[in-house]
C-alpha cells in the first residue's frame, strides 16, 4: 500500500489539476449556459422602448437632461473630454453612481455600461498614469509589458467610475500620414496581433472582477488603411489583402473573448463600413463567432445609413451630440414597419444584455471607491516609466555619444518639448486633441535629466540661448499632439508635414553646427522624414509618445538602462516615398527604408 502510493504519489497533482482545470472549464460552461438563460428571459420581458433604449449610448453632459437615463431606458454613457463630471475620482464616480441609480430605477433596473476613451492609460482623468502610446508599446514588443498597462490601464478606469474601455485601436497603418498612426501598435500584423492579445487580456482579465474593464478592439476595419491616410477615408483593399493584414488581430480579439468591436469610420470599396453587412455579420459575428457587442463610433447612425446600420449589424449606436431622440424614434418606426426586424434587435440587445452578466453589473453596479488611492501610484507609474524606457529605439550612436556621463560638467537641454508634459504625450490626453499644458503627476524630460545629472543643466526652450560653451545639447523636437483628422497630414485643417518644422530643424542645427555634442530625440506619433537631422546629430533617439513618465527617458540617456526599443514601423528616408496611395512599404518594396522594421541599437 505504502509502496504503491510512493510509486503513484507524483501523478496525484497531475491528477488534481486535471480535475481542477476540467472543473474550471465546465464552471465557465455553466455560467455561460446561465448568463445565456438569464439574458433570455430578461429580453423576453422588454418593450421594444427598452430595446431600443439598451441600444442608445449618450454622452453623461451635454446630451441629456436630468431623467433621460431612466426615461429614454439608454443602455451606456460615454466619457471622451470636455465638461469634467468632477474634480475628483470620488467625484466622478458619485456623478456615475446617480446616472447608474436611475438606471436602476427602472422597471427592469438594467445598469448602464460606462464607456471611456482611456485610449493610453485613463487619459481623460488629470492625475492618472499614463502609458506611451500604443506605437512605443509596439516598440517595446513585449507582451507582458502591455498586458500589465492594460491591467494598471482598468484599474484607474475604474476607480474613476467606467467598466468599458474603446481601447485597443488594433489598425495596421499602412500610411504614415495617418493621424492615428499612434494609435496602433505597429505596421506588422504579427506583433500586432502578440500585442492585441495581450492588450485585451490585462484589460478584462475574466470580465466579472471589479478590477477590470471590457475592452473594445477598434476600427473594424480598414481604419488605418485608407488611400493617402486620410481618416474616415476610402479603403480599397481586396478581401484576401484584408484577411491577411488587417483580420488576425481581430481573429486573436475573438478568441481572446473582446466584449466590443467599434465599426470604422471608413468605407471599404465605397461603401461605409458601418453598413457592411457582409463584414460585421457575415464575417465578424458568424464566421469569426463574435458574440459581443459591436458599437457604433461618433455619430454613426446619422452619418452611415441609419437604420441601415442596424441591419448591418451594428448593435448599439453612439448617439451623440443630437442624435439621440431621432435614432430612438426613427428605429422605432423602422421596427414597426418592419424595415429592421425584430430578430435583428433581439440580437443587438441580447449582445448588450450578455456582456452586463459578464460584467456582473447585475451585482455589482457601482465602481469600487477603495480603488481610488491607486490612481497614479508609485506602483502603477514604475511600470508606466520601464514601457518607456523600453519604448526608446536608438537609431543613431556616433562614437559612443551615449550614454551620456553623469558627471558631463554642463549640458543644455533645448526646446519646449523638453519641459512640457502635455507635449511629450500626445493626443487623447486630458483632452481629445492633447495638450500642451503640464498635467497632475507627470514628469518631462527635462526634470529627468536635471534628477540624474551631477553638473550644471541648463534650459534653452527655442535655442537662442547661445549656451555654446555646453558640453552636450541633449535636444527634443517632434509633432505637437493632434488626435483623429487634425493629425492627418494634408488635412486641411493644419500645415502638418512628415518633417520636422523649420523652427526645430534649427534647433539642431545651431548646437550641431558649433561642434557641441548633439543628441536628439524625437517626440512623434509616426516616424518623421528627419534624415538630414539624424546625420547632423551624434545619437538620435526615437521616443514616441511616452506619456506621463517623461523622466524614464534620462534613465536610458545616462545608462542606468540600456535602450531595447525596436522599430515597430519601417523608417522612411525621404518624403518622396509617401507621394502614393500608402507608405512605401506598403506599395513598392524596391523603395528602401533609412533604417527597416525592427532596427535598433544598444549600448
Ligand atoms: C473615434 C473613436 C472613439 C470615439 C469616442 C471617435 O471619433 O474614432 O476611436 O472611441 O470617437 O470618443
Amino acid at each position: 500500500m505504502t509502496s504503491s502510493f510512493h510509486k503513484y504519489r507524483f501523478f496525484i497533482p497531475l491528477i488534481l489539476t486535471v480535475f481542477s482545470c476540467k472543473n474550471a472549464i465546465e464552471t465557465k460552461v455553466d455560467k455561460e449556459i446561465i448568463i445565456e438563460k438569464k439574458v433570455d428571459s430578461l429580453l423576453k420581458l422588454m418593450t421594444l422602448e427598452e430595446k431600443i433604449g439598451q441600444m442608445s449610448q449618450v454622452r453623461h453632459f451635454w446630451d441629456i437632461s436630468k431623467n433621460d437615463v431612466a426615461t429614454k431606458f439608454i443602455g451606456s454613457v460615454i466619457h471622451t473630454q470636455g465638461v469634467n463630471p468632477g474634480e475628483t475620482a470620488k467625484e466622478w464616480q458619485q456623478k456615475f453612481i446617480k446616472l447608474q441609480k436611475q438606471a436602476l430605477s427602472t422597471r427592469l433596473g438594467i445598469p448602464l455600461l460606462f464607456g471611456v476613451d482611456a485610449i493610453h492609460g485613463q487619459n481623460t482623468f488629470n492625475g492618472a498614469t499614463i502609458f506611451p502610446h500604443n506605437i512605443g508599446l509596439g516598440a517595446t514588443a513585449n507582451a507582458k509589458l502591455v498586458e500589465e498597462a492594460a491591467a494598471i490601464t482598468a484599474i484607474e478606469a475604474q476607480a474613476t467610475g467606467f467598466n468599458w474601455v474603446f481601447s485597443p485601436c488594433i489598425a495596421i497603418p499602412y500610411n504614415e500620414k495617418w493621424g492615428r498612426v499612434y494609435e496602433a501598435f505597429s505596421e506588422s500584423t504579427e506583433l500586432t496581433s502578440i500585442l492585441t492579445k495581450a492588450s485585451i487580456k490585462g484589460h478584462q482579465g475574466d470580465l466579472s472582477d471589479s478590477k477590470t474593464v471590457m475592452a473594445t478592439a477598434k476600427h473594424f476595419i480598414g481604419d488605418g488603411a485608407t488611400e493617402f491616410g486620410v481618416e474616415g477615408g476610402e479603403t480599397s483593399l481586396s478581401n484576401n489583402e484584408i484577411n491577411k493584414r488587417l483580420m488576425p488581430p481581430y481573429k486573436i480579439a475573438v478568441n481572446e473573448k473582446v466584449g466590443a468591436v467599434m465599426a470604422s469610420f471608413n468605407t471599404l470599396n465605397r461603401k461605409p463600413m458601418h453598413a457592411n453587412k457582409a463584414y460585421l455579420t457575415d464575417t465578424l459575428k458568424q464566421k469569426m463567432k463574435f458574440d459581443g457587442i459591436v458599437v457604433s463610433d461618433w455619430k454613426g447612425y446619422t452619418k452611415f445609413g441609419r437604420n441601415n446600420i442596424v441591419n448591418a449589424g451594428v448593435d448599439m449606436i453612439m448617439a451623440v451630440d443630437g442624435d439621440l431622440d431621432y435614432f430612438q424614434s426613427n428605429l422605432k418606426k423602422a421596427v414597426d414597419s418592419s424595415y429592421v426586424s425584430e430578430v435583428r434587435i433581439n440580437d443587438a440587445v441580447k449582445r448588450i444584455l450578455r456582456q452586463k452578466f459578464r460584467l456582473d453589473l447585475f451585482k455589482k453596479p457601482f465602481p469600487d471607491s477603495t480603488l481610488v488611492s491607486k490612481i497614479g501610484s508609485k506602483a502603477h507609474r514604475d511600470i508606466a516609466k520601464q514601457a518607456v524606457r523600453e519604448s526608446l529605439v536608438l537609431l543613431k550612436n556616433a562614437n559612443n555619444a551615449l550614454p551620456l556621463s553623469k558627471e558631463t560638467k554642463k549640458i543644455v537641454v533645448v526646446g519646449e518639448h523638453a519641459n512640457s508634459s502635455g507635449l511629450q504625450s500626445g493626443g487623447w490626453t486630458i483632452n481629445w486633441q492633447g495638450t500642451s499644458e503640464n498635467y497632475k503627476g507627470a514628469t518631462t524630460i527635462l526634470d529627468g535629466i536635471k534628477k540624474l545629472s551631477k553638473g550644471n543643466v541648463v534650459y534653452d526652450k527655442d535655442a537662442k540661448g547661445n549656451y555654446f560653451d555646453a558640453d552636450v545639447a541633449v535636444i527634443i523636437v517632434g509633432e505637437t499632439p493632434y488626435a483623429e483628422f487634425f493629425g492627418d497630414i494634408g488635412h486641411e485643417s493644419n500645415t502638418r508635414k512628415l518633417t520636422l518644422t523649420k523652427e526645430h530643424q534649427k534647433y539642431i542645427k545651431t548646437y550641431s553646427e558649433k561642434g557641441i555634442k548633439t543628441i536628439v530625440v524625437l517626440i512623434s506619433g509616426r516616424p518623421l522624414v528627419v534624415t538630414k537631422q539624424i546625420k547632423k546629430s551624434d545619437a538620435f533617439v526615437a521616443a514616441w509618445l511616452p506619456g506621463s513618465e517623461g523622466d524614464g527617458i534620462a534613465e536610458v540617456l545616462f545608462g542606468d538602462f540600456n535602450f531595447s526599443g525596436k522599430l515597430p514601423h519601417s523608417w522612411p528616408n525621404v518624403v518622396n516615398d509617401f507621394k502614393g496611395k500608402y507608405g512605401p512599404n506598403f506599395w513598392d518594396k524596391s523603395i528602401k527604408p533609412l533604417y527597416p522594421f525592427g532596427y535598433g541599437l544598444k549600448y
